[in-house]
């Protein structure tokens, strides 16, 4: 299922885009994001025939505000407004969005046409406050030349990683994504001498080795983002940045993307990047790259997306927990039910 479907390998282009929503437009967003996955089959279809492709993949995330705006349902757990965060040298800011689509295709043109039509339907509803185009650069590099995703869990690792077994039945398998627009001063970057560049990220340049401990410093930007539970288990998300840039305005940039089953481990990432840990041992990263954006967004799985539409009612389906959920399976009633794949099981609403 090409909607929705976060854990996927590298895409050679993609496009994230983020809106705002205009007052008094719920109603059309809420009836354009039950049509998002009918959309993706439809440039998946124009574009390779009978068998659609299943590498056009849309993710779309929901903004805090616009949840409570959108639906009467209690949020998922952990949906919230993006604290920014104040370290002693560097600043994640946190800025405004409702709607956060995340397109990646073998081909640009592929994002750029189904954005096209999303935005079409979208008109006059909504307001694009970011828009970035990533490409790939070589071999999965950013633009400050280190490969960027290796780390990445794969497989049922990468699965957990993302989908939050929420005890709410029509939250689970949903996801959350935090992403940050982030530019890079090439002139000091280049100014610094590959090895320190490669302590600056701890790993090496042209082959990708992650620096043994006892040279990887600690303020390097993958010392600070291995992070662990107070069990020592590793704790992941699952990055899909790409770089972007403009030759003639001399932007260079990494746009950073990171889903997680909860977003507190992202969060523990940045804090220790900002903040540093200890504090005041900041990423070095920081000193080259600045970011610019910082949005949360919750991403509802495929199934709750296409019926996204039933939790705009005052309807408890939102706040429906397993046990409510087990007593209307006994005992058929007027709420929706999630069925095992994850769709409500009532049809359309239209
Ligand atoms: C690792 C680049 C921002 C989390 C890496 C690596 C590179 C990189 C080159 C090493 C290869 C790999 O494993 O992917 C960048 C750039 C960023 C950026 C250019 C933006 C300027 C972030 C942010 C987070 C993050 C904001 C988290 C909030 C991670 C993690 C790893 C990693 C978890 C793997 C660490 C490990 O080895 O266990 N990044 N990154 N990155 N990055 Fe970033």
């Amino acid at each position: 299922m090409p909607t929705q479907q976060i854990v996927a390998p590298p895409a050679r282009a993609a496009m994230f885009l983020v809106f705002t929503v205009n007052e008094g437009s719920e109603d059309e967003v809420r009836d354009f994001l039950s049509d998002v996955p009918g959309l993706t089959r439809t440039v998946s279809f124009r574009a390779t025939g009978p068998n659609p492709s299943k590498d056009i993949l849309t993710v779309v995330g929901l903004g805090a505000e616009m949840w409570d705006r959108l639906f009467a349902a209690d949020r998922p757990r952990y949906l919230h407004t993006f604290d920014p965060i104040y370290g002693d040298k560097h600043t994640a800011p946190s800025t405004p969005g409702d709607l956060l689509i995340h397109l990646r295709a073998p081909q640009m043109d592929l994002c750029f046409e189904l954005a096209r039509i999303m935005t079409d339907k979208l008109a006059g509803h909504v307001t694009v406050v970011d828009e970035v185009h990533g490409f790939t650069y070589f071999d999965n590099r950013d633009l400050l030349g280190f490969v960027d995703g290796t780390e990445n869990p794969e497989g049922n690792d990468a699965d957990e990683a993302v989908h939050d077994n929420a005890d709410t039945e029509l939250y689970n398998g949903g996801s959350y994504v935090i992403v940050q627009k982030y530019t890079h001063d090439m002139q000091s970057w280049n100014a610094i001498s590959t090895e320190e560049q490669e302590r600056v990220i701890g790993r090496t340049k042209l082959d990708d080795v992650e620096l043994d401990d006892d040279v990887k410093p600690t303020n390097s930007h993958v010392a600070l983002n291995d992070v662990s539970d107070e069990d020592g288990n590793d704790l992941d998300i699952f990055r899909t940045n790409m770089p972007f840039g403009s030759i003639g305005s001399e932007e260079f940039g990494t746009y950073f993307i990171g889903y997680a089953a909860d977003p507190s481990i992202t969060e523990q990432m940045l804090d220790n990047m900002f903040l540093g840990n200890p504090v005041g041992n900041y990423d070095r990263i920081l000193d080259f790259s600045t970011a610019i954006t910082g949005t949360l967004f919750y991403v509802p799985s495929v199934g709750l997306l296409e019926e996204i539409d039933s939790l705009a009612t005052g309807s408890p389906a939102g706040q429906q927990n397993d046990a409510q959920a087990n007593e209307s399976a006994a005992a058929p009633s007027d709420e929706p039910a999630v069925t095992a794949d994850g769709s409500l099981g009532i049809g359309s609403l239209k």
